[in-house]
């Protein structure tokens, strides 16, 4: 009988020789989640023998996998800020950048502390995973108003079961373009991670994000930010002065980003570096 290790392994070499990148994690994540281990156990125990009907299971994920599937869809889930999201094509599968996005608004929202019920708007929403964090982790759940907003109905399906997964009651979810629908003065923070990739350059992106993930969560127009440069004229309007704004941005738009909110009424604009040294999130406070 072949063990953990050598199963591992071998759907390791399967998915590098059909060009799966980080071939090794992949069948790392694959394995452990068929024996319900976490990925440690995977080095820990790796003589354990595996059964036919677990390496059954493990061979039907390993070959979407190697069809180019992300993981993330083929298992149906995914973790972000060590919540478990539930992912499917509808919506953007999370990535650890992000996860910044949530540090920073969560210390935003301390320092805001407003004298009514702070309400907290996520644009772009898809899976919900920026509110289920942020909802989950901001302790007094109950002081803050959470709205979920996202053009795709289907996405906002997902995000709603996400959100009753994790037991956070009172988030709304609402269809809409953008802050559209949202009042002047009527938010104390938004949060967004909007599409931004530059429409020239979507064929170009790696082919398990190109043939897989939904669209309308990648392209942000000719230069990638017609989505954000609407959201931060909208928010002018829509964050109460001292309300803060925070959006995820890709490679060489941060600087853009900058320049139009100096034009504007934002103060303390900050700019925040990912783990590869990007700028990949800039925020801002509505001034008074
Ligand atoms: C990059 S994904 C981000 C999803 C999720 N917030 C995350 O961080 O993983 C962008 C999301 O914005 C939504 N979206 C695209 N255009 C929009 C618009 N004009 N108004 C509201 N949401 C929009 C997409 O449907 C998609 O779910």
């Amino acid at each position: 009988m072949l063990t953990v290790g050598e199963v591992r392994d071998a759907a390791q070499r399967f998915l590098e020789e059909r060009g799966v990148e980080n071939a090794r994690f992949v069948s790392e994540v694959l394995v452990s989640e068929v024996l319900g281990w976490d990925r440690l156990r995977v080095y820990l125990d790796f003589e354990r023998p595996m059964s036919m009907p677990e390496r059954d299971a493990l061979r039907a994920w390993v070959r979407e996998c190697a069809g180019g599937r992300p993981w993330q869809y083929v298992l149906g889930a995914t973790d972000f800020y060590g919540h478990r999201i539930e992912v499917d094509p509808v919506a953007l599968i999370p990535r650890p950048e992000t996860e910044l996005l949530v540090d920073r608004c969560l210390e935003a929202m301390k320092e805001i502390r407003p004298a009514h019920r702070l309400r907290a708007a996520d644009v772009g929403t898809g899976t919900g995973c920026i509110l289920v964090a942020l909802a989950s982790e901001a302790g007094h759940a109950e002081e803050t108003q959470w709205i979920g907003i996202d053009r795709s109905s289907a996405a906002l399906g997902l995000a709603a079961r996400n959100i009753a997964g994790h037991g956070l009651a009172g988030v709304q979810l609402v269809q809409a373009d953008l802050l559209g629908p949202v009042g002047q003065a009527a938010l104390d923070v938004v949060v967004a991670n909007l599409p931004y990739i530059p429409a020239g350059e979507l064929e170009h992106l790696p082919r398990s994000v190109r043939d897989h993930e939904p669209h309308l969560a990648l392209d942000g127009g000719a230069e990638g930010l017609d989505l954000v440069f609407a959201l931060m004229e909208q928010s002018e309007r829509a964050l109460r002065p001292n309300g803060w704004l925070g959006m995820e941005l890709g490679i060489h738009q941060a600087a853009a980003v900058r320049e139009r909110l100096g034009q504007g009424p934002w103060d303390k604009i900050e700019t925040i570096r990912d783990y590869a040294g990007i700028e990949r999130i800039v925020t801002a406070y509505r001034a008074c």
